[in-house]
């Protein structure tokens, strides 16, 4: 279903409402955000599982990327400064020195093309211009976003662009697994990891990592993630997480589980990326981005960002759902 959801520079934003199984997921044009995922639960109750705006103001108003395309590339940029073939690219500046998910105006600030839609997918398009926020080449980016009948949500990114460019996309839900509106308590987190970048103060990293096993960092044996943080001093102090993962997955496998007690609604998170953000720092949800690391393009260290003239950047990341009966 497409329903006008308003308007933004002029141009008119349309949201999707796609279908399969028990699954709903809604999707505006603008950012290619994820408005909203409806999955029952244990009870047989719809619940919403992701934290959203009702309309376009709140989306433009906030700057948590709630639910939104992250692109060029997600994640920070030491300086919002890199060097490609030799030349130094200069990007906007949107955190202090440095460049946070896509810079000024990322991909959850453009309006994105509907080429394709059904009940059950959505491709949008967006063409970014060869300068945008600084990143050289014009980048063409499709996301097809897929409803399949095992209550998963399938997003497949593709990019090309005309020159040699930087690029790492991921997207932002917050998940609510104990319903919209509710907090993150009791929400038992597994991520398949054993390390995670090692960050500085602005929570960027240089190319190093810390090995997190046996750590309040390691989630190989589940737990709650809103659970007792006094054993880490850095973690006491900030209250939260807000760390990139180095996932032991080869290929499209299972990086991270989710579940709340109260909902009895797990999420599974499947994807070919190497690394993901876990954000627990805002109590509308736990934000899940799958992604390179963070600075990758200045840590040679890390898996190279660097996408070629021509050639064809593709990754996906699965959201399955489940409920379990008591
Ligand atoms: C970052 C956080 C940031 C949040 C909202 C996350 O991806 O890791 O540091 O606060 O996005 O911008």
């Amino acid at each position: 279903m497409k329903e006008f959801f308003g308007k933004y520079n002029g141009q008119d934003i349309y949201k999707f409402t796609l279908k399969n199984g028990q699954l709903e997921v809604d999707i505006i044009t603008l950012g290619g955000t994820i408005t909203d995922i409806r999955f029952p639960d244990k009870n047989g109750q719809t619940q919403s599982l992701i934290a959203g705006y009702k309309d376009v103001e709140g989306y433009l108003s906030c700057d948590d990327y709630r639910g939104a395309i992250l692109g060029r590339v997600a994640n920070r940029i030491e300086n919002a400064k890199f060097i490609l073939n030799g030349v130094e690219y200069n990007l906007t500046k949107n955190e202090g020195e440095n460049a946070h998910h896509g810079g000024k105006e990322g991909f959850n600030k453009k309006v994105w093309e509907p080429v394709d839609f059904g009940n059950d997918y959505l491709t949008l398009f967006f063409a970014s211009p060869d300068g945008d926020q600084g990143f050289p080449g014009r980048l063409e980016t499709i996301v097809k976003y897929t409803l399949n009948a095992d209550n998963s949500l399938r997003i497949d990114f593709n990019a090309t662009s005309d020159k040699d460019t930087i690029i790492n996309l991921s997207i932002h839900p917050y998940f609510s697994l104990n319903g919209r509106g509710e907090n993150t308590d009791g929400i038992i987190l597994y991520v398949d990891s054993d390390k995670i970048t090692l960050n500085d103060q602005n929570n960027i990293p240089h190319g190093e990592f810390t090995d997190i096993k046996n750590t309040l960092y390691d989630f190989r044996l589940p737990k709650e993630i809103n659970g007792d943080l006094s054993g880490d001093k850095v973690l006491y102090e900030r209250g939260f997480y807000d760390n990139n993962f180095v996932l032991n997955g080869e290929g499209l496998s299972k990086a991270v589980e989710m579940q709340s007690k109260k909902t009895g609604i797990s999420l599974q998170v499947i994807t070919d990326q190497k690394g993901v953000q876990i954000y627990s720092g805002n109590p509308i949800g736990i934000a899940i981005e799958t992604q390179n690391f963070p600075n990758s393009v200045n840590c040679k260290e890390y898996p190279s960002p660097i996408l070629k003239a021509n050639d064809s950047y593709n990754t996906t990341t699965i959201f399955a759902f489940n409920n379990k009966k008591d």
